[in-house]
């Protein structure tokens, strides 16, 4: 498809050469080609190389010699320009793409004592859990099978390297994606289901390859998965409003 820009840029430079004809050939050539700019530019670059080696050897005038130069010089400028700005364009992250990072705010006024809310930032499924006091109950009671009780390893933020691995002991936040190969284990909050034995108080299992987590989704020994789930980044805006992927804007503590 011709371009305004070759119109526009074709007509002072057919005026200061008189020389229409090299201008309608880039024209028609433009049109017929998907490398619009680029023929454009090749082509009356050419005609004006040409005219330049006819500018030194005849008898021309300096100031038409100089319009002449000029004249190249803007007409390659833009063009150039033109052909630049889809690629450099093509490296930088869309709207979509920048609201798919974005933090997301999460209500949880809504989420009973025992149940989760999942919801998603950054394509990731996030977890948000409202634990009952039985439940915190029972975080110090299997530390000695877990593979990191103190959360040494750096998977959640400062603030939720403490006991509930929470900012609020009640609230639960984590990432709910496998440690090991990336599953999303199941919520499973019951105590010593039949399938899990006796021993489980609560928890997420992973069905893919049995990796188990407790209830600060911290991973017992002898999982495949390495470490405990990661904590994303968060903070409370207010009592029921929990906003994920940020923790520095201004809100309650
Ligand atoms: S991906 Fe969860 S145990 Fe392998």
């Amino acid at each position: 498809m011709l371009a305004f820009k070759e119109v526009l840029l074709s007509v002072p430079i057919a005026a200061i050469t008189k020389n229409f004809g090299m201008c309608v050939l880039a024209l028609c050539l433009g049109f017929f080609s998907a490398r619009t700019h680029l023929l454009w530019v090749a082509t009356t670059g050419f005609y004006l190389y040409k005219k330049g080696i006819n500018v030194m050897t005849d008898n021309v005038d300096r100031s038409k010699r100089r319009l002449l130069l000029a004249a190249t010089t803007a007409a390659g400028g833009v063009a150039a320009a033109g052909v630049a700005t889809p690629f450099v364009l093509s490296f930088m992250p869309s709207e979509r793409a920048k609201a798919a990072g974005a933090p997301v705010e999460v209500d949880i006024s809504a989420i009973a004592p025992g149940t989760m809310k999942v919801i998603e930032w950054q394509g990731k499924p996030v977890w948000v859990v409202r634990r009952t006091p039985e439940m915190l109950s029972l975080l110090s009671k299997h530390e000695s099978e877990l593979t990191d009780p103190t959360c040494s390893v750096p998977q959640q933020p400062e603030y939720c390297q403490n006991a509930n691995r929470s900012i609020k002991p009640e609230i639960f936040v984590a990432i709910g994606i496998c440690t090991h190969l990336g599953c999303s284990p199941s919520f499973r909050p019951e105590v010593a289901p039949a399938d899990l034995g006796a021993n489980w108080g609560g928890g997420w299992f992973c069905p893919c390859h049995g990796s188990r987590f407790d209830l600060a989704a911290r991973v017992y020994q002898g999982s495949p998965a390495p470490t405990n789930l990661i904590i994303p980044p968060h903070q409370y805006l207010s009592d029921n409003l929990l906003l994920i992927g940020d923790d520095k804007k201004k809100g309650v503590a």
